[in-house]
């Protein structure tokens, strides 16, 4: 089978190439490519282009040409760059008692909250978690996200975070997206460990750490900064260890209370999330560092919150990642487009700033340099919507839907 495809030609390519990581971003600098073209060469972008130019390329390559003949805006395949999508039961009460005027850490100090979801997913048999992930990710998938970072966290234990964290990779194995996973085993203190906090993260670095090495499980380290989760004191030896291991540092920061970033600028982490409660100082701080700042917009819907600061971060020099926070407690919805879109405009956001918040910046927050533009080298990941017009697809607030979503190099939707 010959390798090469050319693909076109959409209407408008957007390539989100050539943009800065960091700032403010004007839908004039959005890189468009009319009547624009893909060659892909197995699962890599080999050329991008003006269709009628990638032609003379795609006869000497002896290309398939698979001819688009309707218009269609053709982007980079999202990234979900924050999930929690490996989870058992439900927390519909939850939701209900929160409508009814109780907080979240209300909820939590009653026997709700994340502990509750730790004992569903405890219940769960791997096999019923794998196809929980599989079936989220697939849903994901059909709304033209393409890679999606997945945490663990509602194990709390070396042994129940190793069965999230294998699930994981069952699943990544199995589906067409791509899964980055996150070890997020210090989410809360668990209510059944015999300890201090200090013991319990001691306990996981020494003994978990390890495996997630030598397995391959995750290279990324995830903790919950907040009043009623872990503290900077608490966290500052885990981090540590995780840095001399190897790993990424990435933090639940400044949701309710602030901390939370102060803590991922000083380990160097690559992003901090949530930051709901960042005042000036926090922005000030992110903006002045390399950390990610990414928004939740899901978690601000499904607590009935404010949203992340995305425009103040973005003016002072940010970098703003957008991700769903799908989980079944703050953020039930897992629909990365709506949510962005919603963020767009509570926050005063262009177009540009919300496609690369869930595209290239996305990619950021996961270090991962292959993927969130269409360019050569870059993993054959893109999406189409059915539309002459890129403002047309955040203009409906999730609902227009990608018709066609390829990942790498391969027709996997439409
Ligand atoms: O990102 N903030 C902490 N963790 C999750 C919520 C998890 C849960 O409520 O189950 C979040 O919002
Ligand atoms: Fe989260």
């Amino acid at each position: 089978m010959n390798q090469y495809s050319l693909i076109g030609p959409f209407k408008q390519l957007l390539t989100m190439t050539g943009m800065p990581i960091k700032g403010a971003l004007q839908d004039s600098q959005l890189p468009i490519i009319e009547n624009g073209g893909i060659i892909t060469k197995g699962n890599e972008i080999y050329a991008v282009g003006h269709f009628s130019d990638l032609k003379k390329e795609a006869r000497d390559l002896n290309a398939k040409t698979i001819t688009i003949d309707s218009d269609l805006v053709c982007l980079p395949g999202f990234i979900d760059a924050h999930t929690h999508i490996c989870f058992g039961g439900s927390r519909a009460n939850d939701y209900a008692l929160r409508n009814a005027g109780k907080t979240y850490l209300e909820i939590a100090q009653s026997g709700g909250g994340i502990w509750d979801t730790v004992t569903q997913t405890r219940k769960s048999s791997a096999e019923k978690l794998v196809t929980g992930i599989k079936d989220r990710a697939n849903r994901h998938l059909h709304q033209g996200v393409t890679t999606i970072e997945v945490k663990s966290g509602y194990g709390l234990s070396v042994e129940e975070e190793l069965k999230i964290l294998n699930a994981i990779a069952t699943a990544n194995k199995a589906i067409a997206a791509d899964l980055i996973p996150t070890c997020l085993a210090a989410h809360m203190m668990p209510n059944d460990y015999k300890g201090t906090p200090e013991e319990y993260l001691s306990e996981i670095s020494t003994t978990l750490f390890p495996i997630l090495k030598e397995e391959n499980l995750a290279t990324r380290i995830d903790a919950f900064l907040e009043e009623g989760a872990y503290s900077a004191i608490s966290i500052a030896p885990y981090f540590k260890k995780a840095k001399e291991m190897g790993f990424d540092i990435t933090v639940h920061a400044d949701q309710f209370s602030t901390g939370g970033s102060a803590v991922a600028v000083e380990y160097g982490a690559i992003s901090a999330d949530h930051l709901e409660a960042s005042t000036a100082t926090e922005i000030q701080l992110l903006a002045n560092s390399n950390v990610i700042a990414t928004a939740l917009p899901g978690a601000s819907m499904g607590l009935g919150c404010n949203y992340t600061p995305a425009r103040r971060l973005l003016d002072a020099g940010a970098s703003v990642a957008i991700a769903s926070d799908w989980n079944p407690g703050s953020a039930p919805m897992g629909n990365l487009l709506i949510q962005a879109a919603v963020l767009g405009t509570f926050e005063k956001l262009s177009n540009t700033e919300v496609l690369s918040g869930i595209t290239y910046r996305a990619a950021a927050a996961l270090g991962l340099e292959d993927r969130g533009k269409i360019e050569t080298g870059f993993l054959a990941d893109f999406i189409a919507f059915p539309t002459h017009n890129y403002k047309e697809i955040l203009y409906h607030q999730g609902m227009l839907q990608p018709t066609m979503v390829w990942k790498k190099g391969r027709l996997v939707v439409g």
